[in-house]
């Protein structure tokens, strides 16, 4: 039997795979390779996982109404991870979050009651946007999360909805986790890790917008794939119910210009910075409570913004033949 991994062209998706791939599981991954960023990127990602025998790549969208159905009798396990992601997107495209994120979700747990005697556990990821504009920090999952700020929001808060709809009418068990601000090689172009080292890189300006006021807690690929795993091989344990929710973040909010400070020494050069006033759908702080993470997963985030920020810029002088 195989891992079903969703987006697994993407950022997280890639990370998760390769780790799996590491340890000799079976891995199936699907993608539909959209345009939404460097598709250049994406294939690269894929030509790294396509040196495991143990890994297949499937071509689809799983917003299409049973196009996982040809998976039956193979996977017993799914990490769902595509969506359309983005938080300022989502004012421009609001479509492809209501395909991608609503229909695709549900397309997932229609799959996942169709192969339920086959099906050990799904994990499927959220995100800390869930919780807009709440006051109560750091986050947690035991508040309300009733006030998103974006469609993109919105959409991951409906997944977790429908899922929880699935787990209690059809004993689905599943796992969902908020993710935190993720960062890391391979990372997407459209985040501020991209940005910013591509800009000072280059000699341009960089917007920092909330008069760089922000805060946010950063979290290192290398934590979230572990976090991400642990929630696939123990989910089977869930305690109370048969659908949980965790925080997967650093617990650690980090000041914007901190974090620009780490990419100006990493590259040897000064950020030319241009203040902008705060963006529709942009949280002026994210900060994670993951004490129930850390009992019921053990996730232990240990990687700071001091060594990971170094390890993407690297990544990105590498990959971008820049070094
Ligand atoms: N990166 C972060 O900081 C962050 C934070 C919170 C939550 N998340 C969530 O984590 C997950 C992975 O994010 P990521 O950063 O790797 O993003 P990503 O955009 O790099 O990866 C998502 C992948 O899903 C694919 N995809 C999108 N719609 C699809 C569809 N309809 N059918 C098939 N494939 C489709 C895309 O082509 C892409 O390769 C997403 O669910 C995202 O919402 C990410």
């Amino acid at each position: 039997m195989a891992i079903l991994i969703t987006g697994v062209a993407g950022f997280i998706g890639m990370n998760v795979a390769q780790s799996l791939l590491e340890r000799g599981e079976n891995v199936i991954g699907v993608d539909n390779l959209n345009d939404y960023y460097d598709v250049n990127l994406k294939k690269a990602r894929l030509s790294l996982l396509a040196k495991y025998t143990n890994f297949r790549f499937e071509l689809l969208d799983i917003s299409e109404p049973k196009s996982l159905n040809r998976f039956a009798g193979e996977i017993d396990k799914i990490i769902h991870l595509a969506a359309q992601a983005g938080v300022r997107y989502s004012f421009k495209n609001p479509d492809s979050y209501i395909k991608s994120n609503l229909a695709g979700h549900i397309n997932i747990l229609e799959y996942a009651r169709y192969i339920s005697n086959e099906l050990i556990n799904i994990v499927y990821a959220s995100s800390s946007s869930v919780y807009g504009a709440s006051k109560n920090l750091p986050y947690s999952v035991a508040d309300p999360v009733d006030n998103p700020v974006s469609l993109y929001a919105a959409t991951k808060r409906a997944g977790e909805l429908m899922s929880e709809v699935y787990s209690h009418n059809y004993s689905l068990s599943q796992t969902g986790l908020r993710l935190f601000t993720v960062y890391g090689p391979w990372g997407r172009p459209d985040m501020s890790a991209f940005i910013f080292t591509s800009k000072i890189f280059s000699g341009e300006p960089i917007q920092v917008f909330g008069d760089g006021q922000m805060l946010r807690d950063f979290t290192f690929i290398d934590d979230i794939v572990s976090g991400i795993i642990s929630a696939s091989d123990r989910s089977q344990e869930l305690k109370s119910s048969n659908h949980e929710i965790y925080n997967l973040g650093n617990n650690k909010p980090e000041p914007l210009m901190r974090y620009i400070g780490l990419f100006e020494s990493a590259l040897n050069k000064k950020a030319i910075i241009e203040f902008e006033p705060m963006q529709a759908g942009d949280m002026k702080e994210t900060y994670a409570d993951i004490d129930s993470s850390k009992n019921d997963l053990g996730f232990k985030p240990i990687t700071s913004i001091d060594e990971g920020i170094p390890r993407f810029v690297n990544w990105f002088l590498q990959y971008h033949n820049l070094k």
